[in-house]
């Protein structure tokens, strides 16, 4: 057994009294790990790098710097909300970068999904290195590790084909030299988020459905356009929004919109009305190898249509995606 396997003891995190006994641990065992010296964290705002960050600020408070890489493929509000939260309300060292021209022009054009991954990942690591080397001094790097992300490096070291390189954004750049700080690394996603509600968190960001690490990107589907992905962080935040509505945001696991490259004829005003199709995509998954789909009342899908092609420009209809995974992933790229 090392450091990176979950000893059989270890009780399951379910309530605020243990998790703040784990809050209570974890302080001690950073402060100790870490002393004086400076940390860096990769800021998302992803569950796990902000119960991270949550954790480190209040065991270091200044020590930690926190970059935030806007990568112009976040859904609508949450740059915002990480400003809002890190910045403003928990008083971070919040370094904030807006790189959103930087991954447009490089996407520009590229239509093939795994291509579209490599250039994300890769230009975020760029972003994320440069921003690293105008901080002096820094000798640690935090990183939001969950147990599941361990289990699944020991899968692959076992040779296992993936389906898609899942990789996420804001992974280690190999070559840094950091020590790494990963106080989550045994925790499973559900006490993630237990002990995200014990520090404080607003609990949209800790039980925000998971998004892809490239984000609107895989979305956005084939070559990016503005346009068009204004449209999809418009028509998703349309869904979002009403799923909370009615009630659904913590029952379907996964649930966003995708629009293709393609345009169909439709008429508005009387007039011709050539527009993008989105795409509703709500599934129910265990462990995201398999899903089902969630069965959406009526209701809701009548009401997110009229509300997505009344107020988003560009989209003209909808439609509801039902396969299941297998034969759909649950991304479409
Ligand atoms: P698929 O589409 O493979 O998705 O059925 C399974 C889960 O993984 C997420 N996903 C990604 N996550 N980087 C990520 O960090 C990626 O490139 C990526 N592609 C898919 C997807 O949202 C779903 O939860």
């Amino acid at each position: 057994m090392n450091n990176n396997t979950r000893p059989e003891s270890m009780q399951r995190i379910t309530n605020f009294e243990l998790a703040n006994a784990f809050i209570e641990e974890q302080i001690k065992e950073i402060r100790a790990q870490v002393g004086e010296e400076k940390v860096l964290l990769a800021l998302s705002g992803g569950v796990d790098s902000s119960v991270v960050a949550a954790l480190l600020i209040k065991a270091i408070g200044k020590q930690l710097y926190c970059v935030h890489v806007n990568h112009g493929l976040m859904r609508k509000g949450e740059s915002e909300q990480v400003i809002e939260v890190f910045g403003k309300e928990l008083d971070a060292n919040l370094i904030y970068i807006d790189a959103t021209d930087r991954f447009l022009d490089l996407l520009a054009g590229v239509a093939e999904p795994e291509s579209k991954r490599k250039i994300i990942g890769g230009e975020f690591i760029k972003v994320f290195d440069e921003e690293a080397g105008k901080l002096e001094g820094i000798s640690f790097l935090a990183q939001g590790t969950i147990y599941p992300d361990i289990l699944e490096s020991v899968k692959q070291a076992e040779g296992k084909k993936a389906v898609k390189s899942h990789h996420n954004v804001g992974g280690l750049p190999e070559e840094m030299q950091f020590k790494l700080v990963e106080p989550i690394k045994l925790l499973f996603k559900d006490e993630v988020r237990v002990v995200g509600e014990a520090l404080g968190l607003p609990h949209k960001m800790v039980y925000r459905q998971p998004f892809p690490g490239p984000g609107l990107g895989v979305r956005c589907l084939g070559a990016i356009t503005r346009d068009r992905l204004h449209a999809l962080r418009e028509a998703d935040a349309i869904l979002r929004e009403e799923f909370d509505n009615f009630g659904l945001a913590e029952k379907v696991w996964q649930y966003f919109v995708a629009i293709p490259d393609i345009k169909s004829v439709g008429v508005k005003d009387d007039s011709r009305y050539e527009g993008w199709p989105a795409v509703i995509r709500a599934v129910n998954t265990k462990d995201a190898m398999t899903a089902t789909i969630e069965e959406i009342p009526y209701e809701v899908l009548h009401k997110v249509t009229a509300r997505i092609t009344g107020e988003v420009e560009g989209i003209n209809r909808v439609l509801y995606d039902l396969t299941p995974k297998p034969t759909g992933t649950i991304e479409w790229e």
